[in-house]
């Protein structure tokens, strides 16, 4: 007769390849129950966004179904976000799991698309989301989210927005567009400071932080007020964006923030007349400076029209045209960004 000793010992021979451990050590197996010829477990990943979520479920449950005298098995699949700080016990940002910060060397290389993009599939997969705009320059990420109405103030709070099921702020609620602001260091600092601080965030499993391009006052702020689980640096082809954007990467590996991966915007464009891929900004550069730096190379997005089409409607192309293939470009690059974070959870569990 089969028991539930047996499941789990069979259960013990499935590892989750990224994190090169079982998932019983991991803890990823739950309510394991064997009645007759049937089998029922719950399979708790590490993330909804799981990149090996199909494969991690085949071997649990063929591992199992391979048992002497066993007919049926039932899995569920659930997630626990597994965080990069200790964020129960936390001043700043208390109940939010994972910081990640999305970055550039260069303008205009796409960080806030990818950032909108980014937050979109992952709270579509089933994460609770927010997204912080840090970018003093030009905080757009309200308007490519498509959030009609500012944030609430109570009791000294910032109650956020919500939008496509995420919980927005940005430092351009601090001012509106007609009225410039000379934002110098300490009131950048501040202001980044409050939007940590006195934004209602409540419980999140990520908190996706658009930057401003460069290795300003933001970006010092932001890695020196909270601990980030990572951050993404986005990128273009062409060399101009590359020598800068390794930069910046440079900047990150400096204050001990781990980096997760890079990125390339604006790889290839597909002619929707006859098909044919063109490199417009040449490619293979970001892939190039992540094996230089040997940090991960996360993927390739396409320049599209749609793709700024969408942003300008605030409604993400994720959210959008989600079969479209710059959508799924994205939530692949998702579904590796939140495993490279778990990845980093658990090097920080295990120390
Ligand atoms: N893959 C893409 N295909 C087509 N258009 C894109 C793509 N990525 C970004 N864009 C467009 O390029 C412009 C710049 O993008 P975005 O604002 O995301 O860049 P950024 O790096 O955040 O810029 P900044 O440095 O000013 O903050 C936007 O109009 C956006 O819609
Ligand atoms: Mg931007």
């Amino acid at each position: 007769m089969t028991t539930e000793e047996d499941v789990l010992r069979v259960l013990a021979g499935v590892k989750d390849p990224e994190l090169g451990k079982d998932v019983v050590s991991l803890h990823m197996i739950e309510g394991v129950k064997v009645e007759g010829d049937s089998v029922t477990f719950t399979l708790n990943l590490t993330t909804p966004a799981c990149p090996l979520r199909t494969r991690l479920e085949e071997a649990a449950k063929g591992a199992v179904a391979g048992l002497p005298g066993i007919k049926s098995v039932v899995m569920k699949t659930s997630s626990n976000v597994f965080a990069t700080r200790d964020y129960a016990g936390a001043d700043v940002l208390k109940g939010v799991k994972n910081i990640i910060a999305v970055a550039s060397g260069k303008g205009g290389v796409g960080k806030s698309t990818v950032a909108v993009n980014l937050a979109v599939a992952l709270a579509e997969s089933g994460a609770k989301v927010g997204i912080l705009d840090a970018d003093v320059y030009g905080p757009n990420i309200p308007l490519m989210m498509g959030v009609e109405k500012g944030p609430e103030v109570r009791d000294e709070k910032i109650i956020p927005p919500v939008a496509h099921g995420i919980k927005v702020a940005s430092l351009g609620f601090f001012y509106n567009e007609e009225t410039p602001v000379i934002w110098r260091g300490p009131l950048v600092a501040g202001a980044v400071r409050q939007l940590l601080t006195q934004v209602e965030w409540g419980d999140l499993d990520y908190l996706v932080c658009d930057l401003p391009p460069g290795t300003g006052d933001s970006s010092l702020t932001l890695a020196q007020t909270v601990p980030l689980g990572g951050v993404l640096i986005v990128t273009t082809p062409q060399e101009a964006a590359l020598a800068i954007a390794a930069k910046a990467l440079a900047m990150f590996k400096r204050l001990n923030v781990p980096i997760l991966g890079v990125v390339e915007n604006m790889s290839y464009f597909v002619c929707p007349h006859c098909g044919e891929r063109t490199a417009i900004f040449s490619s293979g550069g970001g892939r190039k400076i992540a094996t230089e730096r040997e940090v991960d190379f996360l993927g390739e997005i396409p320049l599209g029209v749609a793709i700024r089409e969408q942003s300008d409607k605030g409604d993400p192309i994720v959210a959008a045209m989600p079969d479209s293939p710059e959508a799924l470009a994205y939530k692949e690059l998702a579904f590796k960004v939140a495993g490279m974070v778990s990845i980093v959870a658990f090097a920080k569990m295990k120390k």
